[in-house]
């Protein structure tokens, strides 16, 4: 995984690279059942956020392989870690990317998730110069879908029990867009 080289701002967050400090924020987000409903793990005791954090804190940025960028997402002018973000590219030479995240369900409802895509598409496309970016979701997880479809992303393909998980085969909704497609929103600037 790799940090932000730089704080990005959108509207009305701040996306910044995570630090170990973050650990109780992250521990609170992924501790909520209904967070982890349709992710792959169950909700994570401290010790498992804390792991994971500690990869996102530890790992190198390296855009040349394949990588994910995780992004802390805090509203501006607190420091509190609402949401965890990432970007993730595949295989340079096909330049295809992926993002997704989970916010604090306090916090869902508001768009917060469609404008931290927003900009993981400005610095997947621009910055990463990825050619497609897709999100995936489990079919029955329409917060998620609709995130997706607010900044651009459509539907490509909808795969039917494709995946074993947590005890139940699921249906997998892949959402994607490339850069061709993609009209950038001039909403977000670097620090
Ligand atoms: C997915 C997630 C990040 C979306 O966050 P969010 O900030 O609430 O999303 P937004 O407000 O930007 O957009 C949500 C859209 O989905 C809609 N939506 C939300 N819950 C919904 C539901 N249960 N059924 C149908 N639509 C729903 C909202 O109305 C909104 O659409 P609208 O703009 O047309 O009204 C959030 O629900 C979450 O953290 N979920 C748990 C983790 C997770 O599943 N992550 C995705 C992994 S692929």
């Amino acid at each position: 995984m790799a940090q932000l080289t730089h704080v990005r701002y959108t509207p009305r967050l701040t996306l910044r690279p995570f630090a170990l400090t973050d650990l109780d924020d992250l521990t609170i987000i992924y501790q909520h059942e209904e967070i982890c409903r349709y992710l792959y793990w169950d909700p994570r005791d401290r010790a498992a956020s804390l792991a994971a954090l500690e990869k996102s804190v530890q790992r190198p940025i390296d855009i040349v392989d394949d990588n994910v960028l995780n992004v802390a997402v805090t509203i501006k002018g607190t420091n509190r870690v609402i949401g965890d973000f990432m970007l993730r590219w595949m295989k340079n030479e096909h330049r295809q990317g992926e993002i997704g995240g989970s916010l604090h369900p306090e916090f869902h409802h508001q768009g917060f998730a469609s404008e931290v895509y927003t900009e993981l598409l400005v610095i997947g496309f621009t910055l990463y110069e990825l050619h497609r970016i897709v999100g995936r979701c489990d079919a029955r997880n329409a917060a998620s879908v609709r995130s997706l479809e607010r900044v651009g992303l459509r539907e490509e393909a909808h795969f039917i029990e494709n995946e074993f998980v947590k005890g139940e085969w699921t249906d997998e909704i892949v959402m994607a867009i490339r850069k061709s497609e993609w009209a950038p929103r001039p909403n977000a600037r670097e620090a």
